[in-house]
C-alpha cells in the first residue's frame, strides 16, 4: 500500500474525528486541521495546509443549518469561497482532494430515490453555500472527489441521532416529523469509504448513504425501541416545527455508483445504528 500524506480539514469535527481513526490504522501520514488554530478561510494557512500533503480530506464546514440562515455570509466563505480557493491551490500544486458535501443540495420533492445526476435546487442557505461550494471546486479543474452525505451520526456530534437521544433521556413524549425520508448514516463508515476513495484516487461526485430509508419517526421509535426506554413519540409533519431553515423531505440516495465501485460498502442503516447504540451502553 502506497504511504500517503493526508492533510485532513475539519479533523475536530463529527466525521474528522472518525477520518482520524481510520487512516491512523492505515499507517498514512496526517496532518490535523481546525479551528481555532487553522481557518480555511484563511488564505496563506490553506495554501501551507495543502503544501505539506499529497492529499487533502475537506470536512471543514459551516454545519449550522439554521444558523445559516441569518449568517449567510459566514456560511458562504467557508462552504463555498474558501472551497473554491482550495480547488485552485489543489490544481496549482497538482494535489488530490476529497470533499465532503450533503443531500441538502436537493429539494426533495423527486417521487424516487436521488441519483448524482438529478437536478439540484438547495432549500436553504446551507444547501445553497454548499452547491456552490461543489460548483467552484469543479470549475478549478483539480482532481477532486466530492461526495454527498445524508444525515451522518458519529459520537460527540450535534446529529438528529444525538438529539433523539438527548431528548429521550429527558422528555416522556415526543413529536418527530414522519415526513422527511432518508437514511441515517454512521460517520464511521463513510470514514472506511472517504479512507478507500482516497487510496484508489476516485474522481467525480459520488452518493453515500446507508441501505434502506426511514423516517425521522421511524428511526426515532427504532431508538426508543432498542434501548427499551418509556418515551412515547408521536408522528407529526414538518409543519408542526417552525425552524428557520426548511428542510427536503426525501432524501432518499440512489447509491448505485459508488457500490460499483465498492461493492459491500454500505451496512443496512438498522444494523450500523444498533451497533452505534450498543457502543453508548
Ligand atoms: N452532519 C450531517 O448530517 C451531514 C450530512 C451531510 C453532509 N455533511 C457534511 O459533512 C461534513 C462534515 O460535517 P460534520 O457533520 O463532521 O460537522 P461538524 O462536526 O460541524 O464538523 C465541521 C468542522 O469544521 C470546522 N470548521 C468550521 N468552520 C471552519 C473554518 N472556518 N475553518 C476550519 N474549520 C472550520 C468545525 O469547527 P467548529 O466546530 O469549531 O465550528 C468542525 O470541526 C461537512 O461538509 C458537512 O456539510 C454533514
Amino acid at each position: 500500500m502506497t504511504k500517503h500524506t493526508i492533510a485532513v480539514l475539519g479533523s475536530n469535527g463529527m466525521l474528522g474525528t472518525d477520518i482520524l481513526n481510520v487512516l491512523g490504522k492505515r499507517n498514512h501520514n496526517i496532518h490535523c486541521f481546525d479551528l481555532p488554530t487553522f481557518d480555511i478561510t484563511n488564505y496563506d494557512q490553506l495554501m501551507a495546509a495543502v503544501l505539506g500533503a499529497d492529499i487533502i480530506i475537506n470536512c471543514a464546514a459551516y454545519t449550522n443549518v439554521d444558523g445559516a440562515e441569518s449568517n449567510l455570509q459566514t456560511a458562504n466563505a467557508i462552504n463555498a469561497i474558501a472551497v473554491g480557493e482550495l480547488g485552485k491551490i489543489v490544481k496549482k500544486l497538482n494535489k488530490y482532494l476529497v470533499h465532503i458535501s450533503t443531500d441538502f443540495v436537493y429539494d426533495g420533492k423527486k417521487g424516487g430515490t436521488y441519483t448524482e445526476l438529478d437536478d439540484v435546487n438547495p432549500l436553504n442557505v446551507y444547501g445553497e453555500s454548499k452547491l456552490s461550494g461543489e460548483i467552484l471546486l469543479a470549475d478549478s479543474g483539480c482532481d477532486y472527489c466530492i461526495l454527498r452525505l445524508e444525515w451522518t451520526y458519529g459520537h460527540g456530534g450535534l446529529s438528529f441521532i444525538n438529539k433523539i437521544l438527548q431528548r429521550i433521556k429527558n422528555q416522556d413524549k415526543l413529536f418527530i416529523v414522519n415526513d422527511q425520508y432518508g437514511s441515517p448514516t454512521a460517520t464511521t463508515e463513510v470514514a472506511s469509504l472517504v479512507c478507500k476513495i482516497v487510496e484508489k484516487r476516485v474522481l467525480g461526485l459520488y452518493l453515500f448513504a446507508a441501505e434502506g430509508y426511514a423516517s425521522r419517526y421511524e428511526i426515532a421509535q427504532f431508538i426508543v425501541d432498542k434501548l427499551n426506554i418509556q418515551t412515547t413519540l408521536t408522528p407529526c409533519a414538518s409543519t408542526h416545527f417552525q425552524t428557520p431553515a426548511q428542510r427536503p423531505l426525501n432524501s432518499k440516495f440512489n447509491c448505485g455508483k459508488i457500490d460499483s465501485l465498492f461493492p459491500g460498502c454500505r451496512s443496512d442503516w438498522n444494523i450500523a445504528l444498533e451497533n452505534f447504540l450498543k457502543e453508548l451502553k
